[in-house]
Parts: C-alpha cells; sequence; structure tokens
C-alpha cells in the first residue's frame, strides 16, 4: 500500500496575522477556494492507495471537515498532544502502518503545479522507495535560502544532504551548480525508516516507540526529543536517493513568497493581491480585499487580516516570526 501521511503540525507563525494558531496557513482557504491541504489531498488522491493525517487535536476538526468537503476521508490518523518535530511525528506514522507499507510524507502547506510531471516524479519515487531506500525530491534553487535543506546529488544517488547552511555556504552550494533544494517531501518503506532512526538517532526511536505503547499520550510525548528528521536521519543515512525534480514547487513560506505567488498566479476576479496606487508609489503590493493607496511609498506589502493590518518592507518576510513571538509574548 501507498500512504500519503500528510505533515500537518505547522502554525505558519510566518504568515501571521493572516495565519494563527487556530486556523493555520494550511487551512486557509485563499487558493481558488480551497486551502493548501485541500490542494494536497487532491494532488495526491489518484497517486496513493491510504491516506494518514499527522497532526495535533485542534487542528485535526479542521482538517476532517475540509477532507470531507472534498469526498475523501483520513484511513489512518495520529494525533500529537504536543509537537515534537518532524523526526517524532514520522517515526509514529511509521510505527502506526505495516514495515512494507510506502509512505509518501508530504507537507500540508505547499504549492506545487505541472501535475504532469509532478506524478511522474512522485512514481519514480515510489519505485526507489520499493527498492529499499529513503527518497527525496530536489528542486532546482532559484536563490541562496538558508531556511532548507540541500541535496548534493549525481543522478539519483546523494552524495551529501545539508540541512540549513549558513548564507556563505547556501551561497557557495547555488553556485556549485549540484546542489538541489530539499523539498520537504519523502518518499521510504515505513520499516526502512524505523531502521534508520533508530541507527542514527536511538533516544527519538526508544521514546517514540515507548509513547506509541502508551497511545501517544502527553506525559510520554514530553521525553520524547524535538528533532526534525533532517538532522535526525537524512543528513545521516547512506541510503538516501534523490529524484531531481522539475515541477513548480513553493513551500510559501514567507509574506514575500505568498504574495509573488499571488501576482504570477491570478485566481481570476477574487486575486487577493493588488498593487498599491496613489501618487509616487513603487513595487507596493497589497493583500487585502479593500482598494490600497498612499503617496511616496517604495517597496512595501501590506496585509490586511481579520483584526490587523501588517505593513512589512518586501524582502523582510522571514522576520514575521519574531513579530509574532513579540505579539503573542511568547
Ligand atoms: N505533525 C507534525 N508534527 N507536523 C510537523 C511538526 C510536528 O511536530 N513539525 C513540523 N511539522 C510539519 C510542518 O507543518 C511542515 O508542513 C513540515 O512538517 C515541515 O516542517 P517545517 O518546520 O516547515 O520545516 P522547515 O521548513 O524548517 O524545513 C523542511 O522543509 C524545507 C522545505 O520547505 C526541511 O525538510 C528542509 O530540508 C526543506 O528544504
Ligand atoms: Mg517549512
Amino acid at each position: 500500500k501507498i500512504i500519503n501521511v500528510i505533515l500537518s503540525g505547522g502554525f505558519g507563525t510566518r504568515l501571521w496575522p493572516l495565519s494563527t494558531p487556530d486556523n493555520p496557513k494550511q487551512f486557509l482557504k485563499i487558493f481558488g477556494g480551497k486551502s493548501l491541504f485541500q490542494h494536497t489531498v487532491l494532488r495526491n488522491r489518484g497517486l496513493v492507495d491510504r491516506n494518514m493525517i499527522l497532526t495535533n487535536e485542534n487542528h485535526y476538526k479542521i482538517a476532517l471537515e475540509q477532507i470531507n468537503e472534498l469526498n475523501s476521508e483520513f484511513d489512518y490518523k495520529v494525533l500529537e498532544p504536543i509537537p515534537r518535530n518532524t523526526a517524532p511525528a514520522i517515526t509514529l506514522a511509521a510505527l502506526s502502518v505495516d514495515e512494507n507499507d510506502i509512505l509518501f510524507v508530504t507537507p500540508s502547506d505547499h504549492m506545487i503545479a505541472d501535475e504532469e510531471v509532478y506524478e511522474e516524479c512522485v512514481s519514480k519515487a515510489v519505485g526507489l522507495a520499493k527498492d529499499g531506500f529513503l527518497t527525496t525530491f530536489s528542486i532546482k534553487p532559484s536563490y541562496a535560502e538558508t531556511g532548507y535543506g540541500y541535496i548534493e546529488f549525481q543522478g539519483n544517488n546523494v552524495l551529501s544532504f545539508r540541512e540549513k547552511p549558513d548564507a556563505k555556504t547556501a551561497k557557495g552550494f547555488v553556485e556549485s551548480g549540484n546542489f538541489y533544494w530539499n523539498s520537504g517531501m519523502f518518499c521510504f518503506k515505513a520499516g526502512i525508516f524505523l531502521e534508520e532512526i533508530k541507527k542514527y538517532s536511538p533516544e527519538i526511536y526508544e521514546k517514540s516507540l515507548k509513547a506509541y505503547r502508551n497511545g501517544i499520550d502527553e506525559v510520554s510525548m514530553k521525553e520524547v526529543p524535538e528533532d526534525s528528521v533532517d538532522y535526525a536521519v537524512f543528513e545521516k543515512s547512506d541510503i538516501i536517493k534523490t529524484v531531481p525534480s522539475s515541477f513548480k514547487w513553493d513551500d510559501l513560506g514567507n509574506f514575500d513568497s505568498l504574495i509573488n505567488y499571488f501576482t504570477e498566479n491570478d485566481f481570476g476576479s477574487n486575486s487577493l493581491v493588488k498593487s498599491i496606487g496613489g501618487v509616487d508609489v513603487n513595487n507596493c503590493s497589497a493583500l487585502s480585499s479593500k482598494r490600497v493607496i498612499g503617496v511616496g511609498l517604495n517597496d512595501l506589502n501590506i496585509i490586511e487580516a481579520e483584526d490587523t493590518i501588517l505593513i512589512l518592507p518586501k524582502g523582510e518576510g522571514q522576520l514575521v516570526k519574531d513579530l509574532y513571538k513579540l505579539q503573542n509574548r511568547l
């Protein structure tokens, strides 16, 4: 069986105040009337046999409502009382199925276009997963992003995997031409993943197994170390393969990428993003249902949410995470 494991544990704080802990990024129905979560289900449903949701109690309710609207359903659910990042989450997913099941792990908050190319890549990845490899999808980088993982590759072989390099290293990677971005989607046999996490991050494996046996309760989850699957397994394992992929991919991680996305992909008369008019206004965009005008403005993004308006210089989208923490006293 091929199971789509839909990762939905994030709060999308870099898209606050549009995305909030009660209604995070992946559930906002602003992409042609559907959410990124719904697009994920639709994109994959012809390619997999089963769906698994990997999220927390609150978000499960929204996910269930939104999948039912598509006349689909969850065959498996793993609900985490507290988030422990992707390594424990995916370990719990792998423990919940047969060791020979193929897990196709996809974030619920990315945008992908070019369906035919995508389908071809997924079927190659499933082939590599059946042969016993941990398979990644790699995307040609368009700039030196420091928030991504980088995969050094030759054909389908992975020479190295480097998670979140510093700016200088990332620049070197992009210039070298043989490093691609890790897309954050993975494909492998459940049993093979468990062997690798046991080998490279034994404490995560043992504590996750204990939590699984205790019914994934809060007390046992608190004991599980927090780590992402990229550091815990993919940087270390020697059985990684990759499918160099040319479909259009964007993780819409901040307002710069979200607003660019809307500017390039018009959703017709419902388009949420418009350029700001007025006198001497240059390179300013508004994500708003209202008309926005001004005088003497340069390089700004203005975002209207339910009860807040955010004004942000273009290119500073990553800072919203800090703003969120400050405003919410975290
Ligand atoms: N269920 C669950 N539980 N999901 C989680 C948890 C958790 O504890 N933590 C994160 N997730 C989900 C997020 O919602 C997101 O969909 C996905 O797992 C990846 O987590 P991020 O926190 O967004 O990871 P990242 O952006 O720092 O890095 C990953 O994605 C990049 C591409 O977008 C890595 O895989 C990078 O290598 C990759 O380049
Ligand atoms: Mg991310």
